[in-house]
């Protein structure tokens, strides 16, 4: 077993674990993949302001999301076929998560069902809500999160129609995987993911199938999309899903400060500047870039989270100085539980959790929440970043 220092690591393991079909479905952007490349590269034009001779005893990560604490700031995203990563992966990162302190999100697109991850799990999680056009179905399933008593709804509104992501396509992305002889022999390779799949009974949509009218089979995950969901989703619809849900609400897919906006006009508590992973508008700027001017856009109207491209503690140290209240790791713990299951997510949450207490030491800082520096708390900010003028103007900085 190779020692495991950083999140590169876990990818490396991962992509030897799983299939490839369902790594490449983590692990893929739309088109081009500019925009799921520069979510990651944009982070390195982000410097880091050293500090030394600062009082170091005595840092905290902990914060709140949505008026929840969390013991740092760094949720797990929603991602879709968890589930096929590693067999029931959505109670596996929902237990990881719980047993650390961070909000787990559980998708529309799992395999694991929300009943089932609320009963094999003792916390409360975060339910993510793609409208589909049956809204007989959006109702049945807004009171099923409520029966499981999920604590916040994550709405997405960048995904009614599916980004063309060419593995996908290429592979016949598929749950259950078609059993191919391409997918057969690829299978064959990954015998740990084979057993945990004959040992689940876990390998379809969970909270769809047997659940819409007429839905018993929903394997090609393009055509299906395409077919149910609805395209005309709009503000109107966001208000319908606030009062059916009544409990806190978070929008995702925010990058344009217009939207922001918007997003404060709806009365959610929170907006998520994301552009989903680069899997949905290929050639859009990348998240963090998006950030700083989101943040200036609402002020303190409504809490800014964040996700795109995070890989270590220094990212969200960068996204939190910009102003995030929170951020979101996707693939950085999809590659953990590809390659380890349960004890994968939680080395993950590890990792990321050392870098960003080390960084924030570096830079003088002492509490991962941005904003005014009280009594012996140092907070973070745009003081702790150093950018060139072309970065400056890049991350909408330059004012
Ligand atoms: C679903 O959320 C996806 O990006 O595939």
């Amino acid at each position: 077993m190779p020692v495991i220092t950083n999140i590169e690591d876990l990818r490396v393991l991962a992509q030897r674990r799983v299939p490839r079909m369902f790594y490449d479905y983590a692990d893929s952007g739309a088109w081009t993949e500019q925009t799921y490349r520069a979510n990651t590269t944009d982070f390195e034009k982000i410097r880091l302001r050293q500090r030394v001779a600062v009082d170091m005893e005595g840092r905290s990560l902990a914060s709140k999301m949505v008026g929840q604490d969390v013991a740092m700031p760094v949720a797990l995203a929603p991602t879709g076929l968890t589930g096929m990563q590693h067999a029931d992966g959505e109670i596996l990162a929902a237990r990881a998560a719980a047993a650390f302190g961070v909000p787990f999100t559980l998708s529309t697109m799992s395999i694991c069902s929300i009943e089932d991850v609320a009963a094999n799990t003792s916390a409360p999680f975060w339910f993510q809500l793609y409208v589909l056009r049956d809204r007989g179905f959006i109702e049945r399933l807004i009171a099923r999160a409520k029966a499981a008593k999920c604590s916040a709804l994550v709405l997405t509104l960048d995904l009614q129609i599916l980004g063309q992501r060419h593995k996908d396509l290429k592979n016949g992305l598929s749950a259950p995987p078609k059993l191919t002889l391409g997918n057969i022999v690829n299978m064959m390779t990954k015998p740990g993911w084979c057993m945990g799949m004959l040992g689940t009974r876990r390998r379809q949509f969970g909270n769809i199938v047997g659940h819409v009218t007429g839905v018993d089979d929903m394997s090609s995950l393009s055509s299906w999309t395409a077919s149910q969901f609805d395209p005309r989703l709009s503000w109107d619809d966001v208000k319908w899903i606030k009062d059916l849900w009544g409990g806190k609400l978070i929008l995702k897919g925010i990058l344009d400060e217009e939207d922001a906006v918007k997003a404060v006009a709806s009365g959610a508590d929170a907006l998520i500047v994301s552009n989903h992973g680069g899997r949905q508008l290929d050639g859009a700027l990348s998240s963090i870039a998006k950030l700083a001017p989101i943040v200036d856009a609402v002020g303190d109207r409504i809490e800014v989270h964040f996700d795109g491209g995070i890989r270590s503690g220094q990212d969200v140290l960068k996204a939190l100085s910009l102003g995030a209240k929170g951020t979101y790791i996707g693939r950085a713990f999809l590659y953990g539980l590809g390659a380890m299951g349960e004890a994968g997510v939680t080395k993950a949450l590890e990792i990321i959790r050392k870098e960003l207490d080390v960084t924030m030491a570096f830079c003088g800082k002492n509490r991962a929440v941005a904003g005014q520096d009280r009594a012996n708390e140092r907070a973070l900010g745009r003081d702790n970043l150093i950018l060139s003028d072309e970065a400056k103007r890049e991350f909408g900085l330059a004012k």
